[in-house]
C-alpha cells in the first residue's frame, strides 16, 4: 500500500513526508509535485514522484491507485478557485477508488470566506463515497510566529482578534496527524472527522505579553478594529483581496470561532501538542541577539 501526499514541496507537505519517510520504506511513499525540479531532493532519496497540478485534471489520472491511501492538502492559492482544484483531485482518487481520502480542511466553526471552499470540498469528499478522513486543522502557531520579524519591528501587534482566543498548535503538530490517519488503522479514522487543535487556546494579548517576555521588552497588543487592520495591511502594501482575508481571519477570533479546544489532535499524537510558548521560542531563535 502506498501513502499519496499532494502539496509535498509545501510546508505541511515536507513534514508530512519527513514523517512518512520515519515510519515506512521509502518506495512506499509517493510526492505529488508541480515539477520534477521541485521533488529533486526527494526523488534523490528514493521518494516516487507523481508530477501534477490541480488545475490540469489531466495532470492526476495516472497519479493514484486503488490502495493507495491519499492525503489531500488543500490548495493555496485564495485568489484561484480552489473548490475546482480540490474537485480535479477527488475526482482522480475516485476513477481510481482509493482506499482513503483524507482532507485537511479547517475548522468546522469558521464562518469567514476561507472557510467557504473547505466546506464546499468536504461536500465532494463525501459525495465521492471513498472512505474518507476530514482532518480540520485550526490556526498553525506558525502563522502568527512567521510575522514575528514585522512585530518586533514595530514593537507592537496591531490585529483585528479582539480578545478571542486561538487554539493552534503546530504545523508540525498537524503533520504528525496527517502521518498518523495514513499509516494508522483505516477501520479507525474511516469516515471520521477530527477537530483537531492545540491543547490551550490563548489570546493574542498573551502572546504579546510571551514575545516581550522572551525578547525582554514589551510588545504590547493593540486591538484594531477590521477597518484600522485592513487600513494597516494595505498601507503596508498588501493587495486589497489578501489583506481582506487577513482581516477576516482575525474577525473569526474575535468571534470566538477558533478558540474551542478538543482531545483530537493530542490522542492522534499520542502526546500533548505543543503549546505556543515553544512556537515563539523557536521563531524567536536567530531573531534575538545572543
Ligand atoms: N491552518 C492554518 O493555519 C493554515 C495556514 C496556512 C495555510 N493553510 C492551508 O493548509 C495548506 C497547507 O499549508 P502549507 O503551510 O503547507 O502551505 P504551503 O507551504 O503554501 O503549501 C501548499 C502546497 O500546495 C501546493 N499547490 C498549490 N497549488 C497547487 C496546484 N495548482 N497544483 C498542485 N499543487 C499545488 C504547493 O505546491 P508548490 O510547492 O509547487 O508551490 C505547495 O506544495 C495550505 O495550502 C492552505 O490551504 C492552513
Amino acid at each position: 500500500m502506498r501513502m499519496v501526499v499532494t502539496g509535498a514541496t509545501g510546508s505541511l507537505g515536507t513534514l508530512v513526508i519527513e514523517g512518512l519517510l520515519e515510519r515506512l520504506p521509502t518506495d512506499r511513499v509517493v510526492a505529488v509535485v508541480r515539477s520534477r525540479e521541485k521533488g529533486a531532493a526527494l526523488a534523490a532519496r528514493g521518494v516516487r514522484l507523481a508530477v501534477a497540478d490541480y488545475n490540469v485534471p489531466d495532470s492526476l489520472s495516472a497519479v493514484f491507485r486503488p490502495d493507495d491511501r491519499v492525503l489531500l492538502i488543500s490548495a493555496n492559492d485564495p485568489t484561484a478557485d480552489r473548490v475546482a482544484q480540490h474537485r480535479a483531485v477527488i475526482d482522480a482518487a475516485t476513477d481510481a477508488g482509493v482506499a482513503l481520502l483524507a482532507y485537511t480542511s479547517a475548522p468546522g466553526a469558521l464562518t469567514s470566506r476561507l472557510a467557504d471552499a473547505h466546506r464546499r470540498t468536504e461536500g465532494l469528499v463525501l459525495a465521492s463515497g471513498l472512505p474518507y478522513t476530514l482532518l480540520r486543522n485550526n490556526w498553525y502557531t506558525e502563522v502568527f510566529t512567521e510575522q514575528l520579524p514585522l512585530v518586533l519591528h514595530l514593537g507592537v501587534l496591531a490585529r483585528a482578534a479582539g480578545d478571542g482566543r486561538v487554539a493552534s498548535a503546530s504545523r508540525a503538530d498537524y503533520a504528525a496527524a496527517g502521518v498518523a490517519v495514513l499509516t494508522g488503522d483505516a477501520a479507525e479514522h474511516a469516515n471520521r472527522t477530527y477537530e483537531l487543535t492545540g491543547d490551550t487556546a490563548w489570546s493574542l494579548a498573551e502572546y504579546a505579553a510571551e514575545v516581550g517576555a522572551r525578547a525582554g521588552r514589551a510588545i504590547p497588543y493593540r486591538a484594531l478594529s477590521y477597518d484600522g487592520y485592513m487600513a494597516s495591511l494595505v498601507g503596508a502594501g498588501l493587495p486589497e483581496e489578501a489583506a481582506a482575508l487577513l482581516a477576516g481571519a482575525d474577525v473569526s477570533i474575535a468571534r470566538g470561532e477558533l478558540s474551542r479546544t478538543t482531545p483530537d489532535l493530542s490522542t492522534l499524537l499520542a502526546r500533548p501538542t505543543t503549546p505556543m510558548p515553544h512556537t515563539v521560542a523557536r521563531a524567536l531563535h536567530g531573531l534575538l541577539p545572543a
